[in-house]
């Protein structure tokens, strides 16, 4: 692997500083204070912001308690001890040996992040995300979202006693996730287009002041989402004693991309790990929604926006992925790739994994679909061992579970006709 260069890093902590935080622009360098002003991306050229630290905590310094697990175990690593949590992190690393069989790769394992309480790993950065709103002082916080994005918000938003808003694309948001939303009281607009309109209403309203932005363009949602690449790696290496060569996983903003390469980046910094121990990061796309495939494919630096997007794996149905700046070097210095599975690809990767007892939302099967793909071109290696990432609970799309399920069968209610209809 390449350098692994934190943008900035080499450069004298700023006057800017904070406690040891503090912001940079990954496109130009400038540097802000964490806390004393609301912004989400660089004044000075509008590039995207990170956060960044005097110091990097080796993993010694992450221990685990009976009370302290999850995201917050890592709070050596974040911007905080502690935030509104429910809690989060701690989720399971499965084994599930039909689908390495089949694939034919040496080790695999599925990091399930529908487990996290509101059933997907939006709940790491939101947990992050509204404790710096709480410290920046706000009343009300707002997303755009294909759905996950605002059931955590709408549920930590609640536990924090502040308003949420949350814009959904009309018509294209699992039920579950709209469900969730509701229930945990935010308020729902829907709009009429796409989520990549959705995100550019609410980064205008949050620009007018009028809510704090919590989709992944806010770094320290990243932050929390950080904590997936820590635990992968720990796991991964408690039980194998090595580090997993490659990660995989679906990509819609790129936000986990950006913050698994940051967890990389900083573990290396801290020598906790070599640069040749990082795992290569490898995204895959709904083929109807494929923006980052195209720029890593073709070798561009710049992401063309889709302005038609379609897949039934609604949660990356997106054609704008914001955080691509931050990822495609991620992808690209990891010695990484970015694949686009077709719709059925990612319902028989969702039956698959089903068939191992692991219950998983369309998108979240992609990254399995995407090994499956890579497997079959020989881009991926038999010696390889891999961990998926899958993102999100099958109960978030009752819809799609159904569809992809078998038919229930009706019967009398008699011993003799249950035994008739099978
Ligand atoms: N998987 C699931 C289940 C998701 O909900 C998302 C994003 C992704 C993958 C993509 O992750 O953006 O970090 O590349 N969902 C957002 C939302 C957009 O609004 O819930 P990414």
């Amino acid at each position: 692997m390449a350098e692994l260069p934190l943008v900035g890093e080499s450069e004298a902590v700023p006057s800017a500083a904070d406690d040891g935080t503090w912001l940079a622009c990954v496109a130009c360098g400038s540097t802000f204070s964490p806390f004393d002003d609301i912004r989400y991306t660089c004044d000075d050229c509008d590039g995207l912001l990170e956060v960044r630290y005097d110091d990097h905590p080796d993993w010694g310094d992450f221990e685990a308690s009976p009370t302290d697990r999850g995201v917050w175990r890592y709070a050596d690593a974040l911007p905080f001890e502690k935030g509104v949590s429910l809690p989060e992190g701690d989720t399971p690393l499965h084994r599930v040996p039909r689908i390495r069989e089949d694939a034919g790769v040496n080790r695999l394992r599925v990091k399930h992040e529908g487990m996290n309480p509101t059933g997907s790993f939006k709940d790491r950065g939101m947990t992050v995300g509204v404790r710096v709103a709480q410290e920046v002082g706000v009343d009300r916080l707002a997303c755009a979202s294909t759905g996950n994005t605002s059931a955590a918000l709408a549920a930590y938003g609640a536990r924090a006693g502040l308003e949420t808003l949350v814009l959904l694309p009309q018509g294209k948001v699992a039920a579950g996730k709209v469900a969730q939303a509701s229930l945990h009281d935010a308020r729902i607009v829907e709009l009429d287009g796409n989520f990549d309109d959705c995100l550019d209403v609410v980064q205008e309203l949050a620009g007018r002041g009028e809510a704090y932005l919590l989709n992944s363009l806010n770094p320290f949602r990243l932050e929390g989402q950080k904590t997936i690449g820590f635990e992968i790696l720990e796991r991964f290496y408690a039980d194998n004693g090595k580090y997993p060569d490659r990660i995989v996983l679906p990509v819609g903003n790129a936000g986990n991309t950006s913050a698994l390469y940051k967890a990389f980046r900083e573990l290396v910094a801290a020598g906790a790990m070599e640069p040749s121990e990082v795992p290569s990061l490898t995204g895959v796309q709904a083929a109807g929604a494929a923006p980052l495939v195209e720029a890593v494919t073709e070798g561009n630096d710049e992401i063309r926006r889709w302005p038609d997007v379609e897949t039934r794996a609604t949660a990356i149905r997106i054609g704008n992925p914001v955080n691509a700046p931050k990822a495609l070097p991620g992808v690209r210095e990891t010695g990484g790739t970015a694949v686009a599975v077709e719709d059925d690809a990612i319902t028989e990767a969702q039956r698959a994994l089903a068939r191992e007892g692991v219950g998983v939302e369309p998108a979240s099967a992609a990254s399995v679909a995407g090994l499956k793909k890579l497997r079959d071109h020989g881009t991926i290696g038999a010696d390889e061992d891999v961990v998926c990432l899958t993102t999100g609970h099958l109960l978030k799309d009752p819809d799609a579970a159904y569809e992809a399920g078998g038919e229930p069968v009706p019967a009398d209610a008699t011993a003799d006709a249950v035994l008739n209809a099978l």
